[in-house]
């Protein structure tokens, strides 16, 4: 067991590392029962299709991470302190007992453990069912086909650039900022058509914005190749940053999450995922699930268990470390 500390509030004796603010008290339990039996496949920046490359970010520089997405990486904090990821159970996600502030997990997020592994300070604007633009669909509101309210990149970008100041110095060169958006606005394209230039044209407003504020690393978790109808967005979305590399010197890096979960899917047994994929029968109790979350791929239907979130953290270091541009 390791447990590592993303910032302290206590006294420290000598030799321990002391964080710039103390804001942030964050233990995380980074131990791992799994192994990562993938590799990435790395590309070039030069590509047609999205494809993993880092270009430029070094992890050992980082002191603040910003992350925006959906339930794939929220912590449910919304910018504030993530709550402790006790279970309540039958609710079967990890944080508050009274409110949605909880991670659609059993534990930590990969966003959780790649910041107390850099000994970093995490703000996370990331919300579950997030899209890139509420007003590119007619199924999200405010357009409210469904009538299901989201969270988007507009309304994460915009929280971020009214406190993100206030909450640390976010030096450019010690500053790295992680998106992840597509899972949900593939369903809404299925559901209901939806407009992927206006997509598109957020996405890279909002990645132009965190430019203009300073933003100068940028890694982006894709899902290329399991989700088609989002496929092209996330390979316009790979050029446009390729451009930003050229134009502002940005460092860009691409992790492609479907090659772990492929390879995952197809042989679970060598990262030692055993018995259910799934461990809970649906995303609204523990009741009826099963006994071994630490070996299920999914927690929650559709969602990474703990032990697979460190597995994702660990996939992320991997292409940065591997995939880097000579
Ligand atoms: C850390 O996680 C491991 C794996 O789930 C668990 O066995 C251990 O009890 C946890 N440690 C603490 C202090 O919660
Ligand atoms: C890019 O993706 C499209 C659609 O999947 C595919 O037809 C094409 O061959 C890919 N291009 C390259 C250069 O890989
Ligand atoms: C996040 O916080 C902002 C500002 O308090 C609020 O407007 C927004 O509704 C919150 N989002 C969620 C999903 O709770
Ligand atoms: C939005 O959806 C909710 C839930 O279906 C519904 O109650 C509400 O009237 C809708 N609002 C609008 C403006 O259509
Ligand atoms: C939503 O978009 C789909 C696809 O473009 C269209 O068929 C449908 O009529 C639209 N619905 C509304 C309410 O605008
Ligand atoms: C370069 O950075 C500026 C902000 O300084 C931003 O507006 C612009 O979109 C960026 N260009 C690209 C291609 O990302
Ligand atoms: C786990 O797998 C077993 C055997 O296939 C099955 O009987 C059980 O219903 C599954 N449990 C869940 C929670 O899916």
């Amino acid at each position: 067991m390791f447990l590592s500390p993303l910032l302290f509030l206590i006294p420290l004796t000598a030799g321990q590392s002391l964080s710039p603010t103390g804001t942030f008290p964050i233990l995380v339990n980074s131990t791992s029962t799994l192994t990562l039996a993938v590799a990435p496949v790395c590309g070039s920046l030069d590509s047609v299709n999205f494809t993993e490359v880092n270009a430029g970010i070094k992890l050992s520089a980082i002191r603040t991470i910003v992350t925006f997405g959906d339930s794939w990486t929220s912590t449910g904090s919304n910018g504030t302190v993530p709550l402790p990821p006790i279970l309540h159970p039958p609710l079967p996600s990890a944080g508050a007992a009274n409110s949605e502030n909880r991670r659609a997990t059993n534990g930590f997020m990969w966003s959780e453990r790649l910041a107390a592994d850099l000994n970093a300070k995490l703000l996370d604007y990331s919300w579950g069912g997030a899209v890139i633009d509420n007003f590119a669909y007619n199924t999200t509101s405010p357009l409210n086909k469904t009538g299901v309210p989201r969270s988007d990149f507009v309304s994460q970008a915009g929280l971020f650039f009214l406190q993100g100041r206030f909450l640390d110095a976010l030096v450019p060169s010690q500053t790295l900022y992680t998106v992840a958006f597509g899972i949900n606005d593939d369903g809404q394209f299925k559901i209901a058509g939806g407009d992927i230039d206006l997509a598109y044209n957020t996405y890279v407003t909002k990645l132009g914005e965190l430019q203009a504020l300073g933003a100068k690393n940028i890694l982006i978790h894709g899902m290329y190749e399991s989700h088609p109808e989002t496929d092209a967005l996330q390979s316009r979305i790979f050029a446009y940053l390729a451009t930003a590399r050229a134009t502002n010197g940005t460092n860009v890096a691409f992790v492609n999450l479907e090659n772990l979960f492929s390879t995952i899917a197809a042989q679970p047994a060598e990262f030692g995922y055993a018995g259910n994929a799934t461990c809970l029968v649906s995303a609204n109790t523990i009741v009826g699930g099963c006994a071994d979350p630490d070996t299920s791929v999914f927690y929650i239907p559709g969602h990474p268990s703990m032990m697979t979130h460190g597995l994702i953290n660990d996939y992320t270091q991997a292409v940065v470390a591997e995939c880097g541009l000579s």
